[in-house]
């Protein structure tokens, strides 16, 4: 991998970033507001920026950029495919699970549903994350799809799944300015208490997350190199043996023979690309 200190420094951030933020909104809830309960009370709506933060932006995250971690690349690209599915499946469960809990608790509450421009983006965002999962799956996982549909396809993929995971931490940042403007009256939001400067915290943490993570994510030295190139490095190294893949693929960086890899590799690249 090129730059590879850079990607482990980067990774590294983004890691750091997303457990401190999976704490800040935890205390948050715990500690300056009622606690988690399910029982229709505020202590339920506070399941809503818990699953949203710990799935939707945090597991949301790791799938996006789970392609990218070189200690994967030994490993078969469909197995990647499940776990890349299977995460953002689980952080689609949670983000309903979590919307379930706001309903609940403005019904209980009689506060009514869908007035603010946070909670149409949200569901507009969840409902699009919804299509986006169905069409990957159909698309990339389900063996119906001719491969020029794939190909044809990715882009409008990678496009989306960037533009959805933007999307929710706008959402988030709204959510949670509304939630401390609602919630802070003695005294308000405006003085500053505690609790405000806390949760503004917070919505740095999620920003700087996801910047991390579109960076890590669209730089293309640092993609998954395609199964020709793991193939030809695998064969050129004469044997079975996968360790020999990270030491090959640093030599591929570094220059040797660095013609014809960097040959087979812009070629199958470009087929990987197009295909999956
Ligand atoms: C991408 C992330 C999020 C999505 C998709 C989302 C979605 C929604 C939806 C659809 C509603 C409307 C519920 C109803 O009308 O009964 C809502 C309400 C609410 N959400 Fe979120 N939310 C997100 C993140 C957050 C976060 C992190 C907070 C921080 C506490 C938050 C705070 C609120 C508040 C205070 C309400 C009630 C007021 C309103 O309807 O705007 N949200 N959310």
């Amino acid at each position: 991998m090129e730059k590879r200190p850079q990607f482990l420094l980067a990774l590294s951030a983004a890691a750091a970033a997303g457990v401190v933020a999976v704490a800040f909104v935890l205390r948050w809830v715990l500690h300056f507001r009622e606690g988690l309960a399910w029982d229709g009370g505020p202590a339920e709506f506070n399941w809503h920026p818990v699953l949203i933060v710990i799935g939707f932006v945090v597991l949301q995250g790791i799938a996006i950029i789970v392609y990218r971690l070189p200690w994967t690349w030994q490993r078969s690209k469909l197995l990647m495919k499940f776990i890349h599915a299977g995460l953002n499946l689980l952080a689609f469960i949670l983000a309903v699970i979590s919307m379930v809990a706001v309903f609940d608790f403005h019904n209980f509450a009689k506060i009514p549903n869908m007035y603010s421009l946070h909670s149409w983006l949200g569901l507009a965002v969840v409902v699009l994350y919804g299509v986006q999962l169905v069409l990957g799956v159909g698309v990339y996982l389900v063996p119906v799809a001719p491969a020029s549909w794939r190909a044809a396809f990715m882009p409008l993929h990678v496009y989306s799944g960037l533009l959805l995971f933007t999307s929710v931490i706008a959402v988030a940042l709204m959510g949670i300015t509304e939630k401390l403007i609602f919630g802070l009256s003695n005294p308000k939001y405006k003085d500053s208490p505690p609790e405000a400067v806390f949760v503004n915290v917070l919505g740095v943490l999620l920003v700087v997350f996801g910047g991390l993570i579109l960076w890590i994510a669209t730089r293309t030295s640092w993609k998954r190199p395609s199964d020709q190139v793991l193939h030809a490095l695998h064969t050129n190294e004469g044997g079975e043996d996968n360790t020999k893949v990270g030491p090959a693929l640093s030599q591929l960086s570094a220059g040797n023979d660095a013609e014809s890899s960097a040959d087979v590799r812009r070629r199958s690249n470009t087929l990987d690309d197009e295909a999956d």
